[in-house]
């Protein structure tokens, strides 16, 4: 098999909203599992698996096309999924331009030759892995002004898995 790199769209949190994540790595104590390093928390628009240097080519080329407004994203409810284990920081309402970026990306995806996600979206942030529970308290209220998505790659390294923000496009007003 040819060379392919493990890629993903996300939204990535600036330094700053990263440090509000950070006490949310106690939860640890109450629901079992392995906090995500704080560098590598991100919420997935859209997997995209192992990616070879075309395609990627083609996602980066068809992703520059993509035009959707910023929009702020209110995180503030926590969730467990138990087949994966997963405990994550999600959004009660999804914001309208998040919709459209997912499904922007989709085509993106699609027009490159690679499956779009069928499964409906929801954004979630993984706070912890391999978890067996729920978090019992109320999430706090973060805001999220999102005004850029990014290209990033999931590698395996000695210390764990990383993940690398390889390409940003700032989200903008679609001028007619
Ligand atoms: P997760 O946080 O819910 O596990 C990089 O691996 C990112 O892609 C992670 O955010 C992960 O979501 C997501 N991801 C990994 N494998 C996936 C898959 N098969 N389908 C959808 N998303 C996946």
């Amino acid at each position: 098999m040819s060379d392919t790199q493990r890629l993903f769209f996300a939204l990535w949190p600036d330094a700053e909203l990263r440090e509000a994540f950070v006490p949310l790595s106690k939860l640890k104590h109450e629901c079992g599992g392995r906090a995500h390093p704080p560098g590598n928390l991100h919420i997935t628009l859209h997997f995209l698996g192992g990616v070879d240097a075309e395609t990627r080519d083609c996602l980066e080329q068809a992703a520059g096309e993509v035009v959707v407004p910023p929009f702020e994203l209110t995180l503030d409810r926590f969730g467990y999924w138990p087949r994966p284990r997963v405990v994550w920081l999600g959004s009660n309402e999804t914001p309208e331009p998040l919709s459209e970026l997912v499904s922007e990306l989709s085509r993106v995806v699609e027009q490159c030759g690679l499956q779009p996600e069928r499964r409906p979206y929801h954004p979630h942030l993984t706070l912890l892995r391999k978890a067996k529970q729920a978090p019992a308290e109320r999430a706090p209220e973060l805001q999220w002004q999102v005004n850029e998505f990014v290209l990033a790659e999931s590698a395996s390294t000695p210390g764990g898995v990383e993940y690398r923000v390889l390409r940003r496009w700032p989200l903008q007003e679609d001028d007619g």
